[in-house]
């Protein structure tokens, strides 16, 4: 085995660890999903805002997750949304135990349990599963993006006007206010623009070709760590936040490289770089 295949094992071990857990986490959620239709209520508190929700639900999402990694990679370092954590030297893992609580608490379908692996900052494996279909999106660097196991490939859209663009928006009312009029200037150059709600699933969509680009500002690591991942393996051009200071300071970009180039620059021209 040459060294190259010898990564690309190490990687993939590290893809069906994101999986199982983010697969098992995804089954508790499912199963809060299943009691709270039948009317069962669930605790919710607030963050960073009166709008920015974390349910109980995230917590033990977030806690399954953290005992089966340690079981299955015992002393490796975790980054959660709910739990925090460090970086360290080896592999980290990077866990949104729901990305789009305000989806789940609503009963809208579409959120996500999303589990990375990175090495100094960049992830090399990861897993975005939704509860509600089971859909497991993975992938590994340098050894492609699947949905289900299946390639998934980024679209082609020949002109930008003709592009499906998404995008989201912070918990603070004020970033808000800019963030809407980026996307304002944006509207009228795209065929349309969606608002999902839940970032890691705006980046496997353009990994699939449901969306043709992405533009959010304000993720953290966990919104992007394996949702960004499964995008880039697709095929789609991606900057991460910090990456493109001209997309703004924490700007994260994820399109189809046939419109790539005039997004960025449709983007630049509605004042992303104000974000
Ligand atoms: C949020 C979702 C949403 C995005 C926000 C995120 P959360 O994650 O991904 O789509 O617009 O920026 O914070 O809070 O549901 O984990
Ligand atoms: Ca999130
Ligand atoms: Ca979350």
């Amino acid at each position: 085995m040459c060294s190259h295949e010898f990564v690309g094992a190490i990687e993939s071990g590290l893809k069906d660890v994101a999986e199982l857990v983010a697969v098992e986490a995804a089954g508790l959620v499912r199963k809060a999903w299943d009691d709270m239709q039948a009317g069962r209520s669930v605790r919710v508190d607030t963050k960073t805002s009166d709008t920015d929700v974390v349910t109980a639900i995230d917590h033990e999402s977030e806690q399954l997750i953290r005992d089966r990694l340690a079981e299955l990679r015992p002393g490796e370092p975790v980054l959660g949304e709910e739990g925090g954590g460090a970086a360290g030297d080896g592999v980290t893992w990077v866990v949104d135990p729901i990305d789009g609580t305000v989806n789940f608490l609503y009963g809208f379908p579409w959120f996500a349990v999303s589990v990375a692996a990175q090495v100094d900052g960049v992830s090399v494996a990861g897993a975005v599963v939704e509860p509600v279909t089971g859909r497991r999106w993975t992938a590994v660097r340098g050894g492609g993006a699947w949905a289900d196991g299946k390639p998934v490939r980024v679209s082609a859209p020949e002109r930008l006007d003709l592009a499906l663009v998404s995008t989201g928006f912070a918990y603070r009312a004020e970033r808000r206010i800019r963030q809407a009029r980026l996307i304002a200037g944006l509207l009228e150059r795209v065929r349309d623009i969606r608002r999902p709600g839940s970032a890691s699933l705006d980046l496997c969509s353009v990994a699939a070709g449901w969306v043709d680009g992405y533009v959010e500002h304000g993720l953290k690591r966990w919104d992007w760590a394996a949702g960004a991942l499964v995008a880039t393996e697709a095929g789609a051009v991606v900057s991460l936040p910090g990456e493109d200071p001209a997309l703004g300071s924490d700007g994260t970009f994820a399109a189809a490289p046939s419109i790539a180039a005039p997004l960025r620059e449709a983007l630049i021209d509605s004042g992303i770089g104000d974000l």
